[in-house]
């Protein structure tokens, strides 16, 4: 008898250190029961694909929806047609945020997924905010409309306009393969245009009156091949041709326009790389006498998690959630934070989020083996299984969320270990690299 009593104040306790008792379930039954409204803006999404900026159509079903919701919902928010911020707020606290994002790629869709981070952002607001009514949690949820992820930066615009002054933490997630991951860093990225410009002439009856654009971009991408060698495990660079004058075999061609991507697992290491490229470029430009135009638009910070959040969403995770306790998901590889390796990849807006507040982009698996940004990932992120997998991942950010607003001593050592971390990172940054949003009008919301 008394045995079985301190098992069963065992166990309340256990619960007790991530969630009140029963809230969990009831923030879990507030998402499931918006779960044909969550499913019809999933698909909406993945059947209208638009390009950043262009998210028209998505922009209007997430935000009618979130309003249907009860959500306070400011459409074209912070002066960009796309983005929007929908609130709730019950008393005072502490702001949480999620990022719902929702454009797609050229000619391949919805091949990252964003039709399920869209879906999350969603679902895990709804989490939040069935806390935040009829549970008794205080504060204020804020979901961020967030265009353009995949090259024009909209999380770049939204946080020199303000968006993310006041708020606590920024939580979001990435559909993959077959991973679940809460503490993934991404890379450093910079993106430019180059253009090389020559002379036309005829290529048999005056070749020597023309100057070759076409050699100008092979000259670069062959001394960019040699560089590679010098290149770390964690550096990339990469271009393609968008366009050339005519191509025709017996002229020769006098304008090349292409994209050149940098990145590097820090900032100052993406630097380094870039300053290695522009020598490169100068002198393909040189060597073929073209002129050449460098027309810089990205420029994505390294994300740095919170390895606060990342571990309290691992453990509400394997707590609430555990997938390898079911055995639709028992397959896929969990990584718990501090088993990460922390080699960084690929690259997001969210990077610069992270330099201004905590956040964490979760991994989490929908299952096949046609990697991102391949057709065949459009088709693996429009199932019904991707769908269930992001409502998981949704309600365990949910339970994060929450956490940050409920309990103080945690939010206390979140904020700490931020200031600490970027402290740290920040070293031997040069002036344009440094302080333009960490010297924000944050508020620190503790109660
Ligand atoms: C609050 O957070 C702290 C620090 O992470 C943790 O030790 C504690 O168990 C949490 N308390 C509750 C009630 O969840
Ligand atoms: C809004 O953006 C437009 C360009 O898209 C710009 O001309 C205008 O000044 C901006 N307004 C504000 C208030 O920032
Ligand atoms: C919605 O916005 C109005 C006006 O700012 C505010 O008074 C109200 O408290 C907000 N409601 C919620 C639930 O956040
Ligand atoms: C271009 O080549 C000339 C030699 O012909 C050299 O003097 C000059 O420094 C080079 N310029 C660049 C930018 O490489
Ligand atoms: C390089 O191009 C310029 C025109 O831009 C031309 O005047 C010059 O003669 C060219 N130099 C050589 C070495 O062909
Ligand atoms: C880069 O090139 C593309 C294609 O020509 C163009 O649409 C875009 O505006 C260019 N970006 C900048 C910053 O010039
Ligand atoms: C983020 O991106 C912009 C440009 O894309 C850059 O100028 C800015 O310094 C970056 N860093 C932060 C923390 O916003
Ligand atoms: C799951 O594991 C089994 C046994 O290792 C393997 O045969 C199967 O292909 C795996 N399925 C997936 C979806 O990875
Ligand atoms: C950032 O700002 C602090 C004080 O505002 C200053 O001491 C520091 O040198 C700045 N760092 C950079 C990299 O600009
Ligand atoms: C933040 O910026 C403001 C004005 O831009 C400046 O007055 C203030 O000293 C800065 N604070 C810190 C901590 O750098
Ligand atoms: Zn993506
Ligand atoms: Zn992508």
């Amino acid at each position: 008898m008394k045995s079985a009593t301190g098992l069963l104040l065992s166990a309340s306790a256990l619960l007790g250190a991530s969630c009140v008792n029963g809230l969990a379930e009831e923030v879990f039954a507030a998402i499931d029961k918006q779960d044909d409204g969550l499913r019809t803006v999933n698909k909406e999404i993945w059947e209208n694909p638009e390009l950043g900026y262009k998210e028209v159509h998505a922009h209007k079903i997430l935000t009618d929806f979130l309003e249907e919701q009860g959500f306070n919902v400011t459409r074209s928010a912070y002066n960009l047609s796309t983005a929007f911020r929908a609130e709730y707020s019950s008393g005072e606290g502490r702001a949480v945020s999620f990022n719902s994002e929702f454009d797609a790629l050229p000619g391949i869709g919805h091949s990252c997924g964003h039709n399920l981070i869209a879906t999350i952002g969603v679902a895990s607001a709804i989490g939040v905010k069935e806390a935040l009514e009829n549970q008794g949690v205080s504060g204020k949820v804020v979901l961020i409309g967030t265009p353009a992820e995949e090259s024009m930066g909209g999380k770049v615009k939204l946080l020199e306009a303000g968006a993310y002054d006041d708020l606590d933490c920024s939580l979001m997630a990435h559909p993959g393969n077959d991973l679940y991951a809460s503490y993934g860093r991404t890379l450093a990225s910079w993106r430019a245009n180059v253009t090389w410009s020559g002379e036309a002439s005829h290529a048999a009856a005056a070749p020597w009156l023309g100057r070759n654009a076409l050699d100008g971009f092979v000259s670069a991408y062959s001394s960019t091949g040699l560089y590679r060698q010098q290149l770390m495990s964690t550096d990339r660079i990469h271009h393609v041709i968008q366009g050339t004058s005519d191509m025709v075999a017996n002229i020769i061609p006098d304008f090349v326009d292409t994209v050149w991507g940098v990145r590097g697992k820090s900032r100052p290491r993406a630097e380094q790389v870039r300053e290695q490229l522009f020598r490169i470029l100068y002198a393909s430009s040189n060597a073929t006498n073209t002129s050449i135009e460098i027309t810089p638009f990205q420029d994505y910070w390294d994300q740095n998690p919170s390895f606060q959040l990342a571990q309290a969403y691992y453990n509400l995770q394997k707590e609430y959630l555990d997938p390898s306790e079911d055995s639709e998901t028992a397959n896929f590889t969990i990584t718990a934070p501090e088993d990460d390796d922390g080699e960084a990849s690929a690259s997001s807006d969210q990077g610069n989020v992270s330099w201004f507040l905590p956040v964490i982009q979760v991994s989490f698996p929908v299952g096949g083996t046609a990697p991102v940004h391949n057709a065949g990932f459009r088709e693996l992120a429009g199932t019904d299984f991707a769908h269930e997998q992001a409502i998981k991942t949704a309600k365990a950010l949910a339970l994060t969320g929450i956490q940050v607003l409920q309990n103080e001593t945690f939010a206390e050592a979140m904020w700490t270990e931020w200031e600490a971390m970027i402290k740290e990172i920040s070293v031997g940054l040069s002036e344009n690299m440094g302080n333009s949003t960490r010297n924000s009008t944050r508020k620190r919301h503790v109660h």
